[in-house]
């Protein structure tokens, strides 16, 4: 409790687009709001503060916003009618990008922040509800976003994100982040490690530490010195209580020696890593300014996989990016041919204003981006059904995240991040549990809890295995 009664409690309704950054941040502004007596709900109509928190990398992200808005401006109209107020906000990546066009467009909007002023919310609804136009606040000093973020409040549940890095300095030729994220920042050591003993304290028991280039962590380490993101990985690994650890969202220039290593050496660290590859033509790399080519990539997927065999891989591909050719696009399949991905996000190239590739010459065709789309998304798909049925007839750890959607039924988590169906007691919610895999479906697995360590025979569906 907040120490707020029912009476004084304010509806709080944050709508959430995006990646993980994002719901991160939604946490992070209900966490702020939370002393000022804001508390979530479920829908906007009724809601004193509606915050929709934007992201700018999909396509037609300000025609959904503004569409969403003009909904909201009715809603807002209806309780002004009763004599009641709504502070209407718009943040993330949309606000940062186009936050001069926001008001303009919709001036019934009272607050337009940027990821980075999340920290200073509290004072922009006080200013918002005084102020005759709109509080716009985009500007990015990251590091006090952090500073003055409080320390985190709501539990997260069993599995949990740790922002530990935000930004990009990479500037691929068809990206948004480094313009609307800004530059490069990692949060220092302690602060990191503090928040994930929180986390655990609240009963996380897996945490996925978030960046836009999470591998390229450096943040300041205790004497000043920076650290790795392996080095942050065996320290946050030692935290009691805490099972699992993954990471999220890695470039391949920046898989070092060390990391790598910790796919080794730390059991805690999941078999699986989303790396993004998005071409598997070099000269479509070199466009793109990935920084690496093909062979590089194939080589850091070669050594993660010595490193831990058990290790999947999912990836983002663009198809369609400017100046690709049939030949480039083939090359793009035959990488995939080659790597056998669990798990795949692959987009049509979409302009995005501002970024280099959307003013280049030999955009490719709308007809021709589609078939590449279709023909990629088609062999992305064999290989996760492929992937997911092979996990079919072993004995995987589940991590148990909650109920599941029937009753007696609960929900976990594979090591390669699969969601997993299985009749358990919720007792067991938390624990990390050996499950026989029955089936495998397009997005899930299911199973029978099997017999081993900590499972009592009584509730095992299975016989135990002989010695
Ligand atoms: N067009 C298509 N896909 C894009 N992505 C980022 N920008 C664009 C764009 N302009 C994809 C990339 C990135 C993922 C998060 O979104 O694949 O890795
Ligand atoms: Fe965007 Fe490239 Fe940075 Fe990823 S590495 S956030 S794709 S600029």
């Amino acid at each position: 409790m907040t120490g707020t009664d029912a009476a004084t409690r304010k509806r709080l309704f944050l709508r959430t687009w995006g990646c993980q950054m994002n719901v991160y941040d939604s946490a992070r502004m209900a966490d702020v709001l939370a002393p000022l007596g804001y508390a979530p709900v479920e829908a906007p109509e009724g809601a004193d503060m509606v915050i929709l928190n934007t992201c700018h990398i999909r396509e037609k992200a300000s025609e959904k916003l503004f569409s969403e808005l003009g909904r909201l401006r009715d809603l807002k109209r209806e309780r002004e009618a009763t004599g009641q107020g709504m502070v209407l906000a718009v943040a993330g990546c949309v606000a940062q990008a186009e936050g001069a066009e926001i008001t303009r467009r919709a001036p019934w909007v009272d607050i337009v922040l940027g990821p980075q002023t999340y920290h200073r919310l509290p004072e922009m609804v006080a200013r918002a509800s005084r102020a005759a136009g709109a509080v716009i606040e985009t500007e990015m000093p990251v590091e006090q976003k952090f500073d003055h973020l409080p320390e985190q409040v709501a539990s997260q549940g069993i599995t949990a994100f740790l922002t530990v890095q935000e930004g990009c300095d990479k500037f691929c030729s068809f990206c948004v982040v480094p313009y609307t994220r800004g530059a490069e920042y990692s949060r220092p050591t302690a602060a990191v490690v503090a928040e994930a003993r929180r986390l655990v304290a609240a009963g996380a028991r897996e945490i996925t530490l978030l960046g836009q280039n999470v591998n390229a962590y450096h943040g300041e380490g205790p004497g000043g010195r920076a650290w790795s993101l392996g080095r942050l990985i065996r320290e946050l690994a030692e935290i009691p209580g805490l099972l699992r650890l993954r990471y999220t969202t890695s470039h391949p220039r920046d898989m070092d020696d060390d990391l790598i290593a910790a796919h080794r050496e730390v059991p805690a660290l999941m078999p699986y890593l989303h790396l993004p590859v998005q071409s598997g033509s070099d000269r479509v790399l070199a466009a793109m300014n990935r920084g690496h080519t093909a062979a590089e990539f194939l080589a850091v997927v070669d050594r993660l996989r010595e490193a831990r065999p058990d290790l999947a891989l999912s990836s983002d591909f663009i198809a369609g990016h400017p100046g690709e050719t049939s030949e480039d696009f083939a090359q793009t399949m035959a990488l995939v041919e080659r790597v056998g991905f669990a798990m795949a996000y692959s987009f049509k190239y979409s302009p995005r204003p501002g970024t280099p590739a959307a003013g280049a010459p030999f955009q490719v065709p709308e007809v021709e981006k589609d078939a590449r789309l279709q023909a990629l998304q088609a062999l992305l798909r064999q290989q996760q059904d492929e992937f997911n049925r092979s996990r079919v007839g072993l004995v995987v750890r589940v991590l148990l995240t909650g109920p599941g959607r029937h009753p007696g039924q609960v929900a976990g988590r594979s090591p390669w991040l699969q969601p997993v169906h299985l009749a358990a007691p919720l007792e067991l919610v938390g624990q990390e549990v050996p499950v026989r895999i029955l089936a495998a479906h397009p997005n899930s697995l299911s199973g029978l809890l099997a017999a081993g360590e900590g499972i009592p025979a009584s509730l095992s569906a299975e016989e135990p295995a002989p010695a």
